[in-house]
């Protein structure tokens, strides 16, 4: 199997549950079996404060309840550790985003990642689902900043045609992310 291209996978959610019992231990299992990218990190993002240190041990603790390799001994999940570290970033703060853009260009350079990010929202459908404006707003201060969002904009985008098109995949979709997700459907018109 290919590796992925370098990046930094950001975690906007990072204090919270999905974080600790499934993204971080998912990703250590890609590690196990060498399916990282060469140059990659991992870099937490929510407003809690922590040290990359308390990150690291909280993630630790997830990833030997819930990774599939979770009897692993102590080195082989240090050495994981090492790509994770931790930023307290309030996303409805704007100004937040200039010490996250900071920190990213920093990381960025020393690994080499070429500019390469992915953002994960793991935050409460509150902050990104309903079209109160953020999506717009993170798509607008991207490109003010030169911060790459393609997945974000995209998401705005979609958003947008399934208001206008009667589509049956766009109300698959809604209903996917209902059960799964427990986002609320709302009809056409009531928002
Ligand atoms: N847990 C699951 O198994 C699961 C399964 C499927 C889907 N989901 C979805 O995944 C998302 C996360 O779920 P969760 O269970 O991890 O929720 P959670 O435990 O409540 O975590 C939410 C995270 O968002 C952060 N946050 C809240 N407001 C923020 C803000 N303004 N700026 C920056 N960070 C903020 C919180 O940290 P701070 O308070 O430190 O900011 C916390 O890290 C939700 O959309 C949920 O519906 C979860």
């Amino acid at each position: 199997m290919n590796k992925p291209e370098n990046h930094i996978l950001v975690i906007f959610g990072a204090s919270g549950d999905l974080t600790y019992r499934k993204l971080i231990p998912a990703v250590y299992d890609l590690h196990k079996q060498n399916l990282l990218p060469e140059k990659f990190a991992v870099l937490g993002a929510s407003r809690t404060k922590l040290t990359d240190e308390k990150f690291r041990d909280k993630m630790k603790d997830g990833i030997k309840k819930y990774s599939n390799f979770k009897n692993d001994d102590g080195k082989m999940i240090d050495d994981f550790l090492n790509l994770l570290s931790y930023i307290s970033v309030d996303t409805e703060n704007p100004e937040n985003f200039n010490s996250l853009k900071s920190y990213l260009t920093k990381l960025d350079g020393e690994l080499g990642t070429n500019g390469n990010v992915i953002y994960y929202l793991s935050t409460p459908p509150s902050l990104f689902v309903q079209d109160s404006g953020e999506g717009r707003w993170t798509v607008q201060t991207a490109i003010d900043l030169d911060v790459p969002a393609h997945i974000i904009t995209s998401s705005l985008f979609n958003r947008f045609q399934s208001r206008q098109n009667e589509s049956f995949a766009m109300k698959m979709l809604a209903a996917l992310r209902n059960e799964f997700g427990g986002h609320a459907v709302k009809k056409s018109g009531t928002e």
